[in-house]
């Protein structure tokens, strides 16, 4: 299958903005060079999401990330995918105020080649997303379910069954919004709730799992591509049945070695 690359083009903030309306973005995450290489023009942005403490690291949840970590990925992401918009999550705990937010995303722009960072939380995370704005760092805000929050609320849960909740939402997108980011993560949202949000703001909405009316979607790559085989979340589509396609080659494998017929004379120096 041949992929046509030509209407590929580098995204700026600008651009990103500018997509509202007029294309659908379309965000994978990305953890390591060679994946990063592979999306890389084909996706308009690559999210080194924290997620990969779960499915890279093999942890329960995302709150034991480190940003230690985050930039070691977000460094090979940006090795693999020279031409990508990359943005780097910000992991727990390195935003709970103003000035441990800005040295720490400062720590993300002096050491990588992130192009932004990513924040969760809503209106009670907008004066943080202000300050790092007024200083010069790229904010995407993150609202509806936040991995991060997932002790402290006791579980996944999706967001605006209620108009209460609806109402803070949209409270939350706006404030994220006005705080200055370019853009917004919409996770785990009642489709109808996500797309009056998407439509009392003025900058892209991400969704996942929040129906089709966002501005763009993401997705994490190893849920996409059919490799995490635990569950599959009802919000996830996969493209490829990776963790089959992967085994079944690793079992050829096994039985050449096992067989003589690998490696054979095509192998040999
Ligand atoms: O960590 C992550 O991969 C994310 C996406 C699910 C949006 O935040």
């Amino acid at each position: 299958m041949s992929i046509i690359k030509n209407d590929f083009e580098k995204m700026s903030i600008s651009k990103i903005k500018k997509a509202k309306n007029t294309k659908k973005l379309t965000v994978i995450t990305a953890y390591d060079a060679l994946f990063a290489k592979l999306f890389s023009e084909i996706a308009d942005m690559i999210l080194v999401g924290d997620s990969l403490n779960m499915s890279f690291a093999g942890k329960n949840d995302t709150l034991s990330a480190t940003l230690e970590q985050m930039i070691y990925h977000t460094n090979a992401v940006c090795n693999g995918a020279k031409n990508a918009f990359v943005i780097t999550d910000m992991p727990f705990g390195t935003y709970t105020n103003k000035n441990q937010a800005l040295e720490n995303a400062t720590k993300v722009y002096a050491q990588t080649n992130a192009a932004a960072v990513k924040i969760e939380g809503g209106e009670d995370r907008a004066p943080i997303v202000e300050h790092l704005t007024k200083n010069s760092i790229a904010v995407m805000g993150h609202i509806g379910l936040m991995p991060q929050y997932v002790r402290s609320e006791g579980g996944y849960k999706v967001r605006g069954k209620t108009q209460e909740d609806i109402e803070q939402l949209i409270k939350d997108a706006k404030a994220i919004e006005k705080a200055g980011a370019f853009s917004i993560v919409i996770e785990g949202v009642m489709s109808d709730a996500a797309k009056r949000i998407s439509q009392e703001i003025n900058i892209p909405t991400i969704g996942i799992g929040a129906g089709k009316d966002t501005d763009g979607q993401v997705l994490v790559w190893s849920d996409m591509l059919g490799f995490f085989e635990e569950f599959k979340p009802k919000f996830v589509k996969h493209y490829l049945n990776g963790a089959e396609l992967v085994k079944g080659s690793v079992e050829k494998y096994r039985s050449e070695v096992q067989n003589g017929t690998f490696p054979s004379k095509n192998e040999e120096y």
